[in-house]
């Protein structure tokens, strides 16, 4: 069992990663948190496998409350169906929500705790890669928010609403990982692959080598995986807790990604997008002379190593793809901001010139 620190002062916190964790569940929370009552927020599709496994480790029972995890659910909406539950169970001040499943459950609970009577404490419980290595660490929590659009509809705004409320603890428990089907691993591997890109040659290394391993889910190389990326953000966040500066560039990849995630003839899962928003943004600091050819080949080959994808999966309109990108929240007044490759690590990189992002969404398939 691994132990990371993320350093926040008063808000600090630790990661535990290991195995078979969740049977223990209970005596873990209780050494960070003498909370009698527990609240459990499950994501469905885990409810009756690791939520049970984790619930039956709690003496006293808990109460729960079920969230189908998808993305047309992550609203206001279900944050007070959990703070109603909450409410007629009768939670006070001094009880403890524990967040079970993927990032998005993870996002949904963090934000129910985080406005409950002001504030009660909340575990994570990743059960997906990408929640163990990214979103349960880091305190970002949030909802999308219903935008009324011109021609009558609505599109989802993803996170607009949300808060930074860190974590209690986060139990990464990698056994779960063993349930999780390929697809859902890649996604978490692209964000790995992310968090080596910030100039952690060592973790892109780490994956190529073991990437068979990976998928046998070998408990010792997941592991290691976790525990390598999760170090990663944990010293990002400690450094800019808030993202006034350098958590920014957790964001590598994700402008494009969010430009193309909510298309929804694409079919791309979060972790899709990023594989080849990540290539995207290789092909722009390529033409702006940040990072070499071969930088770029070797990520491309890693991701397609990896069974993710590196282009579109059907061309879109490069035009459609510029207005989505600046709709982004990390665009600065409609200006774009994107984080880019460097050949040692990433960088902010304000007012790119336009045929630059043009020639990244050309590479992964846009045409004009
Ligand atoms: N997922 C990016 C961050 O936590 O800042």
């Amino acid at each position: 069992m691994n132990t990371i620190t993320v350093p926040l002062q008063d808000r600090s916190y630790d990661v535990v990663i290991g195995s078979d964790l969740l049977q223990n569940m209970q005596s873990l929370v209780q050494q960070v948190h003498r909370a009698t009552e527990y609240f459990f927020v499950l994501d469905q599709n885990i409810e009756t496998t690791h939520g049970q496994c984790a619930a039956n480790s709690f003496s006293g029972g808990v109460k729960s409350f079920v969230l189908q995890a998808i993305e047309s659910n992550k609203t206001m909406q279900s944050v007070e169906s959990i703070w109603d539950a909450m409410l007629k169970e009768g939670y006070d001040r001094h009880g403890i929500v524990v967040a079970l499943g993927g990032g998005l459950t993870g996002d949904v609970a963090g934000f129910a705790a985080a406005t409950y009577l002001r504030g009660v404490p909340v575990v994570q419980v990743p059960t997906t890669l990408l929640a163990m290595v990214d979103a349960s660490i880091g305190g970002k929590t949030g909802i999308n928010v219903p935008i009324a659009q011109k021609d009558g509809g609505v599109l989802l705004g993803k996170n607009l609403a949300g808060s930074f409320w860190q974590p209690a603890l986060v139990i990464a428990d990698v056994s779960t990982l063993k349930t999780l089907d390929d697809r859902q691993l890649r996604c978490g591997l692209a964000e790995c692959v992310k968090h080596g890109m910030l100039g952690h040659q060592d973790v892109i290394t780490f994956i190529q080598e073991q990437n068979e391993g990976i998928f046998a889910r070998d408990v010792d190389i997941l592991l290691s995986l976790v525990s390598q990326s999760v170090a990663i953000k944990a010293n990002v966040v400690a450094q800019d807790e808030r993202e006034q500066g350098q958590r920014a560039l957790l964001n590598l990849g994700h402008t494009f990604a969010h430009a193309i995630e909510p298309m929804s003839a694409l079919h791309l899962f979060h972790g899709e997008a990023v594989s080849i928003g990540l290539c995207a943004a290789c092909s722009c600091s390529e033409a702006l002379g940040l990072i070499d050819a071969e930088y770029s080949d070797n990520i491309r080959t890693l991701l397609t190593g990896i069974g993710l994808p590196t282009r579109l999966p059907m061309p879109i309109q490069l035009e459609d793809a510029m207005v989505l990108m600046v709709k982004d929240k990390k665009a600065v007044r409609s200006q774009i901001r994107l984080v880019l490759p460097t050949q040692d690590g990433a960088a902010v990189v304000d007012d790119i010139d336009e045929g630059a992002i043009a020639l990244a969404w050309a590479s992964v398939g846009a045409t004009s």
